[in-house]
């Protein structure tokens, strides 16, 4: 795996790969790498002829009192992971190789990016559309792959390749999770063992509305109290938001069955961690029917 750190050698790599005609695949990542993370790597692997994999800690996601100086960096233990993928190329850049003084540009994608983690983290989304749309830019990947653990972060991009019409197709890859169920993240380094035991707590309550739609009910406030209700029984876990929305325009729905997206989000100690659950419409159609 060839490790480069700047834009222009990351251009002549990348020039490269493309006289040899080759299907480029993007995973775009903080590092602290895990499990969720690789299955990424794999995805690309499996559906492109090279792997392109980015570690940047992007400061414009990140506010000013959240935990950019803090979010863990484990590069070396990254490097081998991704080494062991068979990825091709590793772009590290450092702020100012993205951001050199007197950038100014920001991508805005209007309408959905002050939404759910855009609403409790101003600015957020503008921060990741930026830095992906630099990345797309650098990289010119035929693919590019993202989870679906950070279901807004995906309809934002989705947006953002359609509006500005980047020539790439954004590839959604499941969420994967510990044996207990909680979504892995880079942030459950923040968790002590009490607080990733009660960090199960988001998990059983997408398990429980999912249940509730098995067994039938499709109001949207009924199900987010049968969840609320479940975080409300562990003091550990202090909720941010439970949003039953449209997986594309994120704007709230009154029931799940045109189809839905339940997204949620909730400190658990320091740490400020996301899950979801969709809700396709084959289920719903079993669940109307039923
Ligand atoms: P990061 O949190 O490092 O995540 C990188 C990619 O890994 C994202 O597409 C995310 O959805 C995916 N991912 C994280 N945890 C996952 C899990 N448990 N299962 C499946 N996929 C998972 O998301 C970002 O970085 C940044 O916002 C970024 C897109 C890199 C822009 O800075």
């Amino acid at each position: 795996m060839r490790i480069v750190r700047t834009i222009s050698e990351t251009r002549a790599a990348l020039a490269d790969l493309r006289a040899e005609q080759r299907c480029v695949g993007l995973v775009a990542t903080m590092g602290a790498l895990h499990a969720g993370h690789i299955s990424l790597v794999r995805a690309a692997r499996a559906a492109c002829d090279a792997v392109v994999a980015t570690i940047f800690v992007n400061p414009t996601q990140f506010g000013p009192n959240e935990d950019f100086s803090k979010y863990p960096r484990t590069f070396e233990a990254d490097c081998a992971l991704l080494e062991a993928e068979s990825v091709d190329l590793l772009f590290a850049p450092e702020p100012a190789e993205m951001y050199p003084e007197g950038s100014s540009t920001m991508v805005e994608v209007e309408g959905i990016s002050d939404r759910l983690d855009g609403q409790s983290r101003p600015g957020h989304f503008r921060g990741v559309a930026t830095v992906v749309a630099k990345l797309f830019n650098i990289v010119g990947p035929d693919k590019a792959f993202f989870g679906q653990k950070d279901a807004a972060q995906v309809a934002i991009l989705r947006r953002m390749v359609r509006d500005l019409n980047f020539p790439l197709e954004i590839v959604v890859c499941p969420i994967v999770r510990d044996p207990g169920g909680l979504a892995l993240s880079s942030r459950n380094r923040y968790l002590s063992p009490e607080n990733r035991q009660a960090a199960l707590a988001l998990h059983r309550a997408l398990q429980r509305i999912e249940a509730r739609v098995a067994a039938g009910a499709s109001d949207a406030a009924t199900l987010v109290d049968a969840g609320r209700a479940v975080l409300a029984e562990v003091p550990a876990v202090r909720l941010d938001y439970l949003r039953i929305i449209d997986p594309d325009t994120l704007e709230d729905l009154p029931d799940i069955r045109l189809g839905a997206l339940i997204a949620l989000a909730a400190w658990v100690g320091s740490a400020r961690l996301i899950d979801n659950l969709v809700i396709p419409p084959a289920q719903q159609a079993t669940t109307t029917s039923a």
